[in-house]
């Protein structure tokens, strides 16, 4: 897409971002409150978030996509937890989403992270992140979503594994992952 920008989040943005959080994530019986929409206010206030790794993607003054690293740990290993990713259905498979990946990982690299994990599909492999599971890592012993647990390591250290925690907000009060 021509004349996309990528920039830092501000607080009169995050209105504009649920709504497209919410359009690209809602779905019938979603909960009203531990949701990836009220996450993105949320998690504003986590000890792990990064503003310089919380962005949006604007075209035509308008927000069309959102993407947000922040902290994690894999064992005592600290690293990055991509998600969530969001791009306006009316925008979506043009591109928007790979954007903000690809700036997403070169942020990270910048910033000296090792690694950057997330719960996703096969969409994700395109980027480099292989599952991982191979590496003997996961979010915990038979966690449902440990097969779609993912890492990208962003130098050749791979001597990573364990248990992946993520920040705070992304655990409601039974701990259960959003
Ligand atoms: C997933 C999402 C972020 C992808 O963003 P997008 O802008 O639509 O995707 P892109 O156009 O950047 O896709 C890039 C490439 O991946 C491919 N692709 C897109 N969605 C895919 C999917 N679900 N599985 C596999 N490949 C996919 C596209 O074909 C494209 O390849 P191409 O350039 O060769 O045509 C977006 O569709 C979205 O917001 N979905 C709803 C919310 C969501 O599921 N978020 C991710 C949670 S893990």
């Amino acid at each position: 897409m021509e004349n996309l920008i990528i920039r830092q989040v501000r607080d009169s943005d995050i209105g504009e971002i649920k709504n497209i959080v919410r359009a690209a994530f809602d779905r019938p019986g979603k909960d009203q409150y531990f949701n990836e929409w009220e996450f993105v206010d949320k998690v504003r206030n986590d000890s792990g978030f990064i503003p310089e790794l919380c962005l949006v993607a604007i075209s035509d003054n308008e927000i069309i996509g959102y993407i947000l690293l922040s902290r994690a740990l894999i064992g005592k290993n600290e690293g990055l937890a991509l998600g969530p990713l969001a791009v306006r259905p009316d925008c979506q498979r043009k591109g928007i989403g790979k954007r903000l990946i690809e700036h997403g990982i070169e942020k990270a690299k910048e910033y000296n992270f090792d690694w950057i994990a997330l719960t996703g599909g096969d969409y994700y492999k395109q980027f480099g992140f292989e599952s991982a599971l191979v590496y003997g890592i996961k979010l915990g012993y038979n966690h449902p979503e440990n097969p779609y647990l993912k890492i990208k390591f962003l130098n050749t250290n791979k001597n990573v594994f364990g248990n992946m925690r993520f920040c705070d907000s992304f655990y409601d009060e039974n701990g259960d992952l959003l």
